[in-house]
């Protein structure tokens, strides 16, 4: 499955060519025409990724070590558990780089309104101290301003924070917890190469709770090596019985130069085949809608009203900040990633201070990358593709080739076509409209993704829209 939406290391590449992990069955889909994407279509005054940024992505690379199946920039400082980190002269240099990073970004927008979210994403944001932390938020405040009720997340691991460091970082405005808990057998996470055990799990979901944050949430990882359903089924009924607001499941990816790249193969044992993997996929969906949490995004899952609105802005192709090393950035339609090591990443803030990087070295979004990442983006979530604004910012006859490529699908359940109230249109309804454009754009408001089977699927959706957008 992929895995996009972890933090904003995303490429418009990187999206496209991700191995496909479920694809169970590879049907011969005739994309019959191939339209190019029309380029004078009218559009909205700003389309949505013209949008000055509110949201901010924040890279504190800090580990104790790194995990075994993990490929991020990170640092790993070669520490034991509870050690302080409070002047580890590494963690002090680089918040002043963030910083610099931050105060020296040019906005080339007319307006720049304060930002709506802010995401500390890592590595292990909550090894980094408070006071250092508070200096990345007064200088996002100072240069953008922060409103008042934004929505400020913090990856957190166990075993990193005590009750007082969380209240600190509760003082500064932090108000969502993402906790990486991935598994609760002490046997996996210790293969995993984490630098927690099963004790320090529960004692984080404590502290946690004993702070009464209300927005928490628990990443887990799924198709990990020697994990079997029982572990499984186990795990998602412990997160469950921990109540986060959140959950984030993800499906193990074997990245290229990682101890689990160099250790197994993907459908190989100890991993589990494509067809255990689609199963855990369906218990972790199965467990969590009875729970309660609406299944929103392919890994998300929430209570009412606790979906992440910062991850919302990368599925909506909105555009925005990110900083520090190695993370990507979506400004006025250009991707851009910073370097992943340290070295490049301090002459890279050097450069931006004396004004020498320059656009070229960004990669401009086409209109029909920008078509794909939007078909892409919005079949990750249950809202699913927007038909109208999809036949406004591209034409009604791209939105017609994709729907007819797509029409296997919607016969077999995977793609489900919504009218305005959100009512699932039955198939042989909607096959004549996937032909002509006005009765299309009149009839079917959203495609989305049916759950489970349909996100299972999506890579091999992704792959035809591809075809169709970009043949
Ligand atoms: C940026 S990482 C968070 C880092 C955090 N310090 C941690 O490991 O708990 C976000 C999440 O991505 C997931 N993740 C990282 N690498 C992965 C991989 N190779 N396959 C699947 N999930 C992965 C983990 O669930 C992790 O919590």
């Amino acid at each position: 499955m992929l895995r996009t939406t972890l933090s904003p290391f995303i490429s418009t590449l990187q999206l496209k060519f991700k191995a496909p992990k479920f694809s169970i069955t590879v049907r011969n889909v005739h994309t019959q025409c191939t339209p190019t994407v029309r380029q004078n279509t009218p559009t909205n005054p700003t389309p949505l990724f013209q949008l000055p940024p509110t949201s901010a992505y924040i890279h504190l690379p800090f580990c104790r070590k790194r995990c075994h199946y993990c490929d991020f920039p990170i640092v790993a400082l070669g520490s034991s558990m509870n050690q302080s980190h409070d002047d580890d002269p590494r963690i002090v240099d680089y918040i002043e780089l963030i910083c610099r990073e931050i105060k020296a970004t040019r906005s080339d927008f007319d307006q720049c309104p304060p930002l709506e979210t802010v995401f500390f994403g890592g590595g292990t944001p909550s090894l980094v101290p408070p006071r250092l932390v508070s200096l990345v938020l007064d200088t996002l405040k100072s240069k953008f301003g922060v409103c008042l009720n934004a929505e400020i997340s913090m990856e957190m691991d166990p075993g990193t924070f005590t009750t007082d460091k969380l209240k600190g970082f509760m003082g500064l405005g932090v108000n969502r917890v993402s906790l990486g808990v991935q598994a609760f057998q002490e046997e996996l996470l210790k293969s995993c190469g984490r630098a927690h055990g099963l004790k320090e799990v529960f004692e984080a979901i404590e502290i946690v709770k004993s702070c009464q944050v209300e927005n928490w949430s628990m990443d887990l990882i799924s198709s990990l090596p020697h994990q079997t359903p029982n572990m499984w089924t186990e795990s998602l009924q412990l997160t469950v019985d921990a109540n986060p607001n959140h959950v984030s499941v993800y499906d193990l990816q074997v990245e290229k130069d990682t101890k689990f790249a160099v250790l197994y193969t993907p459908g190989e044992l100890p991993l589990p085949s494509e067809s255990q993997s689609a199963d855990f996929y369906k218990m972790a969906s199965e467990t969590l809608t009875g729970a309660g949490y609406d299944h929103y995004e392919i890994s998300s899952y929430s209570k009412s009203g606790f979906k992440c609105q910062h991850n919302l802005t990368y599925w909506k192709n909105r555009s925005y900040y990110a900083f520090g090393l190695g993370s990507a950035s979506y400004l006025n339609g250009l991707r851009f990633s910073r370097p992943r090591r340290m070295r490049d990443y301090k002459t890279y803030v050097a450069n931006l201070e004396n004004g020498l990087v320059l656009n070229q070295e960004k990669v401009n979004v086409d209109t029909k990358d920008r078509a794909l990442d939007v078909v892409m983006l919005s079949l990750r979530t249950a809202t699913g593709l927007d038909i109208k604004s999809f036949i406004q910012d591209f034409g009604a006859s791209l939105a017609v080739s994709l729907c007819q490529a797509y029409k296997p699908y919607v016969e077999s359940g995977h793609v489900l076509c919504l009218d305005e109230e959100r009512k699932i249109m039955p198939a042989f309804e909607v096959n004549s409209l996937f032909i002509e454009e006005d009765k299309l754009e009149e009839k079917v408001a959203f495609i989305r993704l049916s759950d489970p089977e349909g996100f299972l699927l999506s890579n091999e959706l992704i792959s035809t829209a591809f075809g169709v957008i970009s043949p």
